[in-house]
This record gives C-alpha cells, sequence and structure tokens, in this order.
C-alpha cells in the first residue's frame, strides 16, 4: 500500500466540514475589519525566504523543502506567507494603492520539521497581514482579531504573550552584551544554543536547558529607546481597553528574523508541546530588505491543524439532503445500461437533476439498494422526502412518515416546493 509522506495528512470530508468552518470565520473576522483574501504561490523562488526569513532562522537553515526547476532555478516550496505576501505587495507596486493594505490568506506551507502531534511537514496556516501603517492601533487591532476569531471557532482559555523587540540597530547593539552574557556563562549552556552564540543568540531564551542562565541575562524589552518603549505601551494599553488578557514577555522570541518592535503569541494547553496556535508581530524592515522603499509591516499566521486540535466546537453535520431519490426496479431487475430513456433508473436520475436546479439538495439512491434499505439511509442522512421512482411515484414525508401515491415524476418536485404536509 502507499501511504501518505510522513508528516502529511489526508483531510477527510468531516474534517473538512471543520475547516470550512473555519474559513467561513475567518472571511467573517477578517473581511468585517477590511481585509481582503491574496493568494500567492505554493513555490517561490529560494532567495525569497533566505532574505526574507532570514538566513539565521531553523526554517532556512534547515526546514526548507528546496529544489531545482529544469532552468536550473532554485525554487522553495513556502514555509510561511509574510515574505511571499511582501513580495507581492511589491511586484504588484502597492505602494501606490491608499494605504495601508490589509490582506488575509489561508492555504499549505511546508516545513520538513520532525512530525508530532500539532506539527507536520505539510501544514495550513491562516494569516494576516497589514503593509504600510506603523501605528500602535495596527498591531493590538491585529492582537484583537486574532483573539476574536479563536473564541469565535472554539479555542478558548489561550494565553497571549507579547514583547516588543525594538529596532535593528537597537537589536545590534543588545546582541552584542547578550552575546557577552552567554560566553561568560558558555561552560553551563547546553550544546544547541552554544553553536548559535554568533549567530542567533536570542534564540538562547528559547532553550529550556538554558533557563537557569537565562533567567539572569540582559533583557531587550528593558533597553528599548523611548520610541519603541511609547509603541510598545500604547498597544498595551489598547489591548487593555479592550479587555482582552495578556502577560507581557520580554524573552518572548520567534523563529523568524524579520521581527521589529510589537512580537506575540498565542499558545493553548490543549495542545501538549506543539503549544503555539498563532502568533505574529510587526517586520517594519522586510520590505526594504526585499527590494521595495521602506515600508512598515505587521501581522500574524494560525495553524489550522492546531486550532482544529485546541477547538471545543463540535464537528459541523453534513447537510441533510431535501430530496432523496430512489428508483424501484419494475419485475425483472433493470436493464443493463443504456437504460430506455422512461425506466425508473432514467427517471429517477433526471429528477435528482431537476430538483438540483430547483433549488433544492437532493441525492440519488446510487447503490442499487432495496427500497427499505434505501429508506433507512435516507433516515440516516437526514433526507426531508424521500421520492420511490417505480411503476408508480410516490412522495414519502420522513419525519411524518406519510406518504402519498403523485400523479407521476414531474408532481415530486412542485409538491416539496408547495411545502404542503403530505
Ligand atoms: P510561525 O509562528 O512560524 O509564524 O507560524 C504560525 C503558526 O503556524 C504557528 O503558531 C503554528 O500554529 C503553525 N505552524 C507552524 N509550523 C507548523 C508545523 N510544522 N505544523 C503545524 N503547524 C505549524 C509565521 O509563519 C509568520 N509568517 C507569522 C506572521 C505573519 N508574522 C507576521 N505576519
Amino acid at each position: 500500500m502507499i501511504e501518505a509522506p510522513k508528516g502529511t495528512h489526508d483531510v477527510l470530508p468531516e474534517e473538512s466540514a471543520r475547516r470550512e468552518a473555519l474559513e467561513g470565520q475567518l472571511r467573517r473576522v477578517l473581511g468585517s475589519a477590511g481585509y481582503r483574501r491574496i493568494d500567492t504561490p505554493i513555490f517561490e523562488a529560494t532567495e525569497l525566504f533566505a532574505r526574507g526569513v532570514g538566513e539565521s532562522s531553523d526554517i532556512v537553515q534547515k526546514e526548507m523543502y528546496t529544489f531545482s526547476d529544469a532552468g536550473g532555478r532554485s525554487l522553495t516550496l513556502r514555509p510561511e506567507g509574510t515574505a511571499s505576501v511582501c513580495r507581492a505587495y511589491i511586484e504588484h507596486g502597492m505602494h501606490k494603492l491608499a494605504g495601508p493594505q490589509k490582506f488575509f490568506y489561508l492555504g499549505p506551507f511546508f516545513r520538513a520539521e520532525t512530525p508530532q502531534r500539532g506539527r507536520q511537514r505539510q501544514f495550513s496556516q491562516i494569516g494576516a497581514e497589514v503593509i504600510g501603517a506603523d501605528s500602535p492601533e495596527t498591531d493590538a487591532e491585529l492582537i484583537l482579531l486574532l483573539a476574536e476569531l479563536l473564541e469565535a471557532v472554539g479555542v478558548h482559555g489561550t494565553r497571549l504573550r507579547i514583547g516588543s523587540l525594538g529596532t535593528p540597530e537597537l537589536r545590534a547593539v543588545y546582541r552584542a552584551e547578550l552575546r557577552e552574557y552567554l560566553r561568560v556563562h558558555e561552560a553551563e549552556l547546553p550544546a544547541e544554543v552554544r553553536a548559535r552564540i554568533d549567530l542567533n543568540p536570542m534564540r538562547a531564551f528559547d532553550s529550556a536547558a538554558a533557563a537557569a542562565v537565562m533567567a539572569g541575562a540582559p533583557r531587550l524589552l528593558d533597553r528599548l529607546g523611548p520610541e519603541d518603549a511609547e509603541h510598545f505601551h500604547t498597544v498595551c494599553g489598547l489591548l487593555d481597553g479592550a479587555g482582552l488578557t495578556y502577560e507581557i514577555d520580554p524573552t518572548l522570541v520567534r523563529g523568524l528574523d524579520y521581527y521589529t518592535r510589537t512580537l506575540f503569541e498565542f499558545t493553548s494547553d490543549a495542545l501538549g508541546a506543539q503549544s503555539g496556535v498563532g502568533g505574529g508581530g510587526r517586520y517594519d524592515g522586510l520590505i526594504e530588505a526585499l527590494g521595495g522603499q521602506p515600508t512598515p509591516g505587521a501581522g500574524w499566521a494560525a495553524g489550522v491543524e492546531r486550532i482544529l486540535l485546541a477547538a471545543e466546537a463540535p464537528a459541523p453535520t453534513a447537510p441533510a439532503p431535501d430530496l432523496f431519490v430512489v428508483p424501484v426496479p419494475v419485475g425483472a431487475p433493470a436493464p443493463a445500461p443504456p437504460a430506455p430513456a422512461a425506466s425508473p433508473r432514467a427517471v429517477a436520475f433526471s429528477l435528482t437533476g431537476a430538483a438540483r436546479h430547483a433549488g433544492l439538495s437532493a441525492q440519488l439512491e446510487l447503490s442499487g439498494r432495496s427500497v427499505k434499505a434505501a429508506l433507512k439511509h435516507a433516515d440516516r442522512l437526514g433526507a426531508r422526502y424521500v421520492a420511490l421512482i417505480g411503476e408508480e411515484v410516490a412522495l414519502k414525508e420522513m419525519e411524518s412518515g406519510q406518504q402519498r401515491t403523485l400523479a407521476g415524476a414531474e408532481d415530486v418536485i412542485p409538491t416539496i416546493l408547495r411545502g404542503h404536509r403530505l
């Protein structure tokens, strides 16, 4: 048997229905705030992520699915969406449009990680990006929209942590200070943190094994310049005003290099080790790093699989059909196809199509069940009416159990549409 590759999974109809419900809420929550959908390609030039996500990130260092096409170009299956949205913004000259531009997206993303519960190699994200606004209201609105969306889809009791990274210049000075601190404590640090002292010292805050050393480490949040501190405090004040609970986490780091100023993450205890439901932040230098004019940006993304794992909402049930149509064999079993035009099977087939054209949801008995078994099946589906098409045409209303013989198949749809009790 050929199985789906490790770290991928098939989305079967029941999960599909839950995803559609999530997508509906995404459209509702973000659409009503003026965000519009954007779709970018599944693969991009590798350089986009090297420059956008950052050479020192785990994603670029070891998690990208990169391949060469026939023309020798290096392409990568997108590991995240922000760099692509910024590329599209630049490529389509969207800076000429009235700002800010507000986008949302959903789709598959790819990271070569070790699969476990909530961590896949192909996963889906929903995301939002606002490009062209640096106001603290932008950050607060984004955070509130994600909080609202998570509640709306049944992910309750999340924990929200926020922090600020300041400007890249400040971060460079801070990094040097942190590197020095880490070198002094090098002997107490685990190997994977030691290996990253030069490349990405801030990731040391992510390591549980380095927690004791990091408790005494200098903190970026204490070193913010006045403008960044003011921006951060305004974001916090807006969240307070909206009644959203959060924790300020001076050690919050995220696995992408483009962040500036605000940084945030929602986690859920329902998820176990992979507790991050969604997160994001501001990326004021990214558009410029990708060759555009200096333009501020901020956004977030959340994992669809993780939302569905953490959501308490029950799976939506499949919609029940208005009509279930059953051909009743006349005398001998129906002749082999092609069936004569007026055979019960042919009449049942065209009645089902006509019912759909008339705006009813209709299903045809496709498996050749007996009338008794077909009625049982229609009941399981929750069908309102069953039409039995044989020598006679009968319509059964399932709830009342009433059945009436009609003059012909052409009477089935009008009778249902009139909505009379049988
Ligand atoms: P991220 O934190 O790397 O951020 O991913 C966002 C979310 O995607 C995570 O919180 C998690 O729910 C989900 N996720 C990530 N990796 C996996 C995986 N291997 N399996 C399942 N789910 C996963 C970003 O991607 C940024 N682009 C967010 C952003 C947008 N920042 C600003 N704008």
